[in-house]
This record gives C-alpha cells, sequence and structure tokens, in this order.
C-alpha cells in the first residue's frame, strides 16, 4: 500500500495511537520569496481537509511564522525587519533565537504535547543559512545558542524549497524587508548554507524543486509530510517514550 493510502486509512487512527502526546513538527525553509508561506497555507489546508489534527493550541489549522508567533516574537520581528537600524551579525542571532525560545515555549511544545500536527513557516535552519552561513557566523555556534533557546526541539520534517536566488528576487510580492533589501549576495550565500544543512541532515530536510508551479509544489508538499507521519512509530508506554519532543 501507498503511504499515502495508509495514512488515509489510519485515520484517525494516527492521531490517537501515533501522535498523541508528541505530536509531529513540520518546517519549511527557503530563500526569501522561495513561495514558502503559500506551502504552509496549502498544507495546513490540505491536512485538516483529511481530518488530520493541524494546528496550533487554540488555533486548529493554523501555522506560525518566524519571527513572531508571541507578542515577544512579534515585536522581535519589528525590530528585525522593519525599522532601519544596523544589526550587528550576533545580536541579529540572538533576537531570532530570544524569539524562537518564546514561541517554542508558549505554543510549539503545548501543541506538541495537544498531539498536533505543527507547521512553522522557518524555524532554526533559518537562523543557520541565514545567521551561520551568510552572515558568517558558523552553523555550530549558531545551532548551539539556538539548541539551548528551544531546549534541543528540532522538526520531525523540514521541508526545503530549492529555487534559484537570482529566479526568486524576480517574483511579485511585497516591498522588501531589512534582510531582502541587502540583495542577491546575501540570498545566494543563505542558498549555499541551506545546500550545506540538506548535506548535513538528509534524513529530516527533504529537497524539493520549489520553481515548478505552486500546485505541483503543493503536492510534493503533501506526500512528503504523508511519507513522514505514515513512519511515525505507534506511540510507547510512557515509560518508554523519551522527552516530548526532544528528538
Ligand atoms: P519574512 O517576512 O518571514 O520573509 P519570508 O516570507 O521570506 O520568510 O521575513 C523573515 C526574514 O528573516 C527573512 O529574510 C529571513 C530572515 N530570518 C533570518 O535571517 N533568520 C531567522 O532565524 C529567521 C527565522 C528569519
Amino acid at each position: 500500500m501507498s503511504h499515502q493510502g495508509e495514512v488515509q486509512e489510519a485515520g484517525d487512527d494516527l492521531a490517537a495511537t501515533r501522535l498523541a502526546g508528541r505530536g509531529f513538527f513540520v518546517t519549511l525553509e527557503g530563500v526569501d520569496r522561495s513561495g514558502k508561506t503559500t506551502q504552509v497555507e496549502r498544507l495546513c489546508a490540505s491536512l485538516a481537509a483529511r481530518g488530520l489534527p493541524v494546528g496550533v493550541r487554540g488555533v486548529p489549522g493554523g501555522s506560525l511564522r518566524e519571527p513572531g508567533g508571541t507578542p515577544v516574537g512579534e515585536a522581535v520581528r519589528e525590530v528585525l525587519l522593519h525599522r532601519p537600524h544596523a544589526v550587528s551579525s550576533w545580536a541579529e542571532a540572538l533576537l531570532y533565537a530570544a524569539a524562537r525560545a518564546q514561541l517554542v515555549a508558549d505554543v510549539v511544545r503545548p501543541s506538541l504535547e495537544d498531539g498536533l500536527i505543527v507547521v512553522l513557516d522557518r524555524y532554526i535552519d533559518s537562523s543557520l543559512a541565514y545567521q551561520g552561513c551568510a552572515r558568517g557566523l558558523g552553523i555550530d555556534a549558531v545551532l548551539e545558542v539556538n539548541q539551548r533557546a528551544t531546549g534541543g526541539l528540532l522538526p520531525d520534517l523540514t521541508l526545503l524549497l530549492k529555487v534559484d536566488p537570482g529566479r526568486a528576487a524576480g517574483r511579485p510580492g511585497r516591498p522588501p524587508d531589512r534582510l531582502e533589501s541587502e540583495g542577491l549576495t546575501l540570498q545566494t550565500r543563505v542558498a549555499a548554507g541551506y545546500d550545506e544543512l540538506a548535506r548535513r541532515y538528509p534524513r529530516r530536510i527533504v529537497v524539493l524543486d520549489g520553481e515548478r508551479p505552486a500546485a505541483e509544489v503543493a503536492a510534493e508538499v503533501e506526500r512528503a509530510t504523508l511519507v513522514a507521519l505514515s513512519a511515525l512509530p505507534a506511540v510507547a508506554s510512557p515509560v518508554e517514550q523519551g522527552a516530548n519532543g526532544v528528538r
């Protein structure tokens, strides 16, 4: 049977036996204007249409964006993206990590504990690609800070939408924020950073061609998610289970 068939057949069973108490954490990543936000929305809608428990505590069907998702996170977002200040590379990395720490504590962990499928538009890999690689702080240094900030919470699955940064820059969209204004050189380094991360984490990161029509990308995003969900083990007894979410 196909993985997709298995998931459909599992239906409510999946929520009851595999997601209970641990949830499932999916993140979408890519350079600016890679189409992540559209794909996050489509993925949430398609999982909800299958009757799967996607969303965050208090917002069924909802997704979250980084930086943001909490009052503290939205305030940090404002400082990082919409103010003209020069921000040093480490200040930038630590502000993203601060917003993330709050989001994980307030929303992501509680939602995973509720057995939800949590979909996030950007997470740790954004910091590793933008601050670790493009800004030159180093993947390991930025990872260490973020592991402390999140208590070591990594996604179960990360979907990397690969697009050529030059072509992505030409896509229509809202006016550029501070990082986008830094242009193609930064985005090219970010893209190289993501390639490095995909090599480092081949099991967690699934690379998808983000240049195809949005509907085709959406089908691939959904398929990869269903495959990963169907591979989740049935929930073990509390004694056998590790600390929730720390994988
Ligand atoms: P956003 O408006 O969410 O852009 P996009 O739609 O492209 O995701 O802005 C997020 C910007 O912040 C984007 O340029 C990437 C950057 N960023 C980092 O540099 N580090 C991080 O850890 C995160 C989460 C985002």
